[in-house]
């Protein structure tokens, strides 16, 4: 999906991606990455996940990247959060204690701009991107990391034929292909979440299957 489809889903307020409380397979999964005091973690495609504060409040330094203004604007707001503002490139930066989210495009980060990153919280952002942006996502996210980081991956799996996404499924499979040749893959938990999801049984899946995943370079 472009940026821009993104961009417009904010504006019109279609965010049910979001969820109003710290994502429970954070709370109950990021144990299995063993990040230290001093880690400093990165939250691709952050939205206005309370996430995040709850990286904060752990006492972990966290840089994320959003593209949408009015994600990134939603967040300090709601959370009453006072923020600096400066630019770097074509992104602009927000600031705040222990926290700086990058608004721009992810496909335009630079290694520099993410020196010292130890973890990696991947939750509904490679699944919002169609197949061959998965690839791209994936490629630059080694890009990004070529040293020894890990990542908590969540992702969700159905029958494509029944729902176009975004979400989009991937299977282990998928993850594997993206993944492999740079990161030891192993699945934490999955769980149907379909009776939890009243608007995607609406749209016609009786199943979809919600995955933890941890992965860590070899
Ligand atoms: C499905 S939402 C997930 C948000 C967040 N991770 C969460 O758990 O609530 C995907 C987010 O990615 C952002 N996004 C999509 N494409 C992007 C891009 N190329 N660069 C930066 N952010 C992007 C969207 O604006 C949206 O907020």
């Amino acid at each position: 999906m472009q940026r821009e489809f993104w961009e417009q889903r904010w504006q019109d307020n279609q965010t049910g991606f979001h969820l109003d409380q710290v994502n429970p397979y954070l709370r109950d999964y990021w144990s299995a990455l063993n990040a230290d005091n001093n880690a400093h973690i990165f939250v691709p495609l952050c939205g206005k996940s309370l996430d995040l504060l709850w990286f904060v409040q752990q006492g972990y330094r966290v840089t994320a990247i959003e593209c949408s203004e009015i994600a990134v604007k939603a967040f300090f707001a709601e959370q009453g959060i006072d923020y600096a503002l400066s630019e770097h490139g074509p992104f602009r930066v927000y600031q705040s204690a222990g926290l700086r989210i990058y608004q721009g495009d992810y496909f335009k980060l630079e290694a520099p701009m993410l020196e010292d990153i130890t973890q990696v919280y991947d939750r509904a952002a490679l699944v919002a991107m169609p197949q061959p942006m998965q690839q791209a996502y994936a490629a630059k996210m080694i890009d990004l990391f070529p040293a020894s980081v890990s990542m908590l991956l969540v992702a969700l799996e159905y029958d494509q034929s029944l729902m176009a996404g975004p979400p989009f499924s991937l299977i282990q499979d998928d993850i594997t292909a993206l993944y492999k040749q740079h990161f030891t893959i192993e699945r934490l938990h999955q769980q149907d979440i379909i009776q939890q999801q009243p608007r995607f049984r609406a749209r016609g899946l009786d199943s979809m299957i919600e995955s933890v995943y941890k992965l860590t370079r070899p």
